[in-house]
């Protein structure tokens, strides 16, 4: 049985690291586990301009140890206002690296955002000319439409008239959920990609009810049923370039997760990529794992590839509880339960 695997260093092309004194508390975490990440603009208030966004990387610098070598990235939020000239600023900004469509009313923090796509074609077609990405949560927000069914409806409603309006446009369909996702992704053109979470690699929607309410497991889109995550997991295996890491991990506290009406979002940054190894283990394919986790992503975003190692050594240990801090308690996912890989920080000697 494999106990090692070697890893040129990951990146997470989709994090929220949040601000103020949970940013303190929670970026030391990915940043101990990946080299750069896209952190996610749904701020309070959501970061609307190069500017903030710029302004919050700073943020994300100061709060971790000086020399750490972590950089994070920057995706500015969308609005149905956002002026036609943010574009070229985002453009002349190698930190910056597209665009988030959050539409309004989807997910957290998501309230001002896009209310119907044809607001933002006038975007849309300038960032196309200025080769930048839009990152997309992909639901639909009727009400009308059945939770379970929001990313697919989303696809076939503004997707696909999206990509065959904007041939040119890069796309990253983030956080896919479903097998009509995968589909979509794999037999899109080479501008579109998607990233995959370890919790919908690993769980089904069973998870959210298994002996009780978890809402620890709770994130949007919402986990599906188990043919979705057989669907999911053949595509992080497959070795095809659209598709890489990006975890989604979204820490909420304690208070705000356990509750009425309880926020969505999981936070895995703690084991992110030992979750992942589990699942890639689980469907024998270890040996895919490095491509993506540190090669699709990067190649995707055309940054250089990281060129440090690590490892990851088959062992058990126990997540903590609880991660306690300035802010106060988040509970990462797997909570008080067993992994079966651990990170090392260095690698080993030959
Ligand atoms: C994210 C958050 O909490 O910011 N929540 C989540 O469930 N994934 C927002 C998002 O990415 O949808
Ligand atoms: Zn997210």
């Amino acid at each position: 049985m494999q106990q090692t695997v070697h890893l040129t260093r990951p990146d997470d092309w989709h994090l929220h690291l949040r601000d103020g004194a949970l940013l303190r508390q929670v970026a030391a975490v990915s940043a101990r586990q990946f080299s750069r990440a896209l952190a996610m603009p749904n701020l309070k208030p959501p970061l609307i301009r190069v500017e903030q966004a710029l302004a919050y990387r700073q943020r994300i610098l100061d709060s971790l140890p000086r020399g750490n070598g972590f950089s994070p990235y920057l995706s500015v939020y969308l609005t149905d206002k956002t002026p036609l000239q943010e574009v070229s600023v985002a453009a002349e900004c190698p930190y910056v690296l597209g665009f988030k469509l959050y539409p309004a009313g989807a997910t957290t923090h998501s309230g001002a955002g896009v209310t119907g796509l044809d607001k933002i074609y006038p975007i849309l077609e300038a960032m196309e000319e200025h080769d930048l990405v839009l990152q997309v949560h992909g639901e639909v927000t009727d009400p009308e439409i059945d939770i379970f069914d929001r990313e697919k409806v989303f696809i076939e409603r503004e997707l696909i008239p999206v990509v065959a309006r904007f041939p040119r446009l890069r796309i990253v369909l983030e956080h896919i959920t479903t097998q009509e996702g995968v589909d979509f992704v794999r037999g899109a053109p080479e501008t579109v990609a998607g990233t995959l979470t370890p919790q919908h690699l690993l769980y089904n929607r069973n998870m959210l009810l298994t002996g009780g309410i978890r809402p620890h497991y709770y994130c949007l889109p919402v986990l599906k049923r188990e043919t979705h995550r057989q669907a999911l997991l053949s595509a992080a295996i497959s070795g095809n370039p659209k598709f890489f890491l990006g975890t989604d991990s979204a820490p909420h506290l304690r208070q705000h997760k356990e509750t009425d009406c309880g926020c969505a979002g999981c936070f895995s940054a703690p084991a992110a990529l030992e979750l992942y190894a589990e699942a890639f283990d689980q469907a024998g394919a270890l040996d895919k794992l490095e491509a993506f986790a540190s090669f699709h992503g990067a190649d995707f975003y055309r940054l250089p590839r990281n060129s440090g190692k690590i490892v990851l050594r088959r062992s058990e240990w126990t997540m903590p509880t609880s991660y306690g801090g300035e802010a106060g308690e988040i509970v990462p996912l797997r909570a008080g339960e067993t992994l079966r890989w651990r990170l090392s920080s260095y690698p080993e000697k030959p």
